[in-house]
């Protein structure tokens, strides 16, 4: 398996990501956990990203292709990956289409994930993450169980906010797909490798959704079903 998941804030990829490497046991590629990790350890690129992402802009081209070269270097990356918010703009992904040419690991689909923009908000507004084990909640959608839902976690758990699950940040992440990330479509689409999934239903549906549209990709055809799907 070797996709994009394509997105707006909070359209499920870093959930549906999870689902993926469960089901097929390849590495999630995230560029925001990535960039967040360099952040918490004190990193020289960390501290350059960090006034980017906390005012929910871009971090430069340059620093992230840095990273994904690397990152799809790795051993495990040869038998598949799942990028979560990676492309996010035109430079990237034409950089990414050469980087993968040179690795011959070419990419088989690309499935944009559609949400109505209240419930992007939602999502946003309601995110919170364990501070023990890093996982990921929604004080609407899914809170977190009690007793501990970790063996490491206690019962009451730390629950954090990401920096940019602020209001006011939030406007400015979902301007920036809009002006930047959305040209991805059709130029996804003029390669052929786009697919479209409903991400406006519950975890479970929109996973299956997902599979669907990447097994069309795997065959290599230019299918189009149904189920919320198209491409
Ligand atoms: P990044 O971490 O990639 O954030 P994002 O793209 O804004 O996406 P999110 O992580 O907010 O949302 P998601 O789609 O993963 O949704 P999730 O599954 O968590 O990037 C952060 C920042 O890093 C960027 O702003 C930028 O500064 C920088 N950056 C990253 N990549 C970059 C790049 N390539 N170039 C330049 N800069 C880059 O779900 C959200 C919530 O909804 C959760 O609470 C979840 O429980 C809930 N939820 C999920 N699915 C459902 C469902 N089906 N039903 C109900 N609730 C659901």
């Amino acid at each position: 398996m070797r996709i994009v998941l394509l997105g707006a804030p909070g359209s499920g990829k870093g959930t549906q990501s999870q689902l993926l490497v469960k089901a097929h046991g390849v590495p999630q590629v995230s560029t925001g956990d990535l960039l967040r990790n360099a952040v918490s350890k004190g990193t020289e690129l960390g501290l350059r990203a960090k006034a980017a992402m906390d005012g929910g802009k871009l971090v430069d081209d340059a620093t992230v292709l840095g990273m994904i070269r690397e990152r799809l270097k790795l051993a495990d990356a040869a038998k598949g990956f799942i990028l979560d918010g990676f492309p996010r703009n035109i430079a990237q992904a034409e950089a990414l289409q050469t980087l993968l040419a040179e690795l011959g690991t070419p990419l088989e689909s690309v499935v944009l994930m559609n949400v109505d923009l209240k419930i992007l908000f939602k999502r946003l507004t309601g995110r919170r993450i364990c501070q023990d084990c890093g996982r990921v909640f929604n004080v609407y959608t899914s809170p977190p169980p009690s007793p501990p839902h970790g063996a490491n976690c206690v019962a009451a758990p730390k629950l954090i906010q990401r920096p940019d699950d602020k209001e006011d940040v939030i406007g400015e992440r979902l301007a920036v797909f809009e002006a930047l990330t959305k040209p991805l479509i059709p130029y996804y689409r003029s390669l052929g490798l786009l697919r479209i999934v409903d991400a406006d239903a519950d975890v479970d549906t929109v996973f299956k959704g997902i599979e669907t549209a990447v097994q069309s990709g795997a065959l290599g055809a230019g299918a189009r079903s149904g189920g919320g799907i198209r491409g």
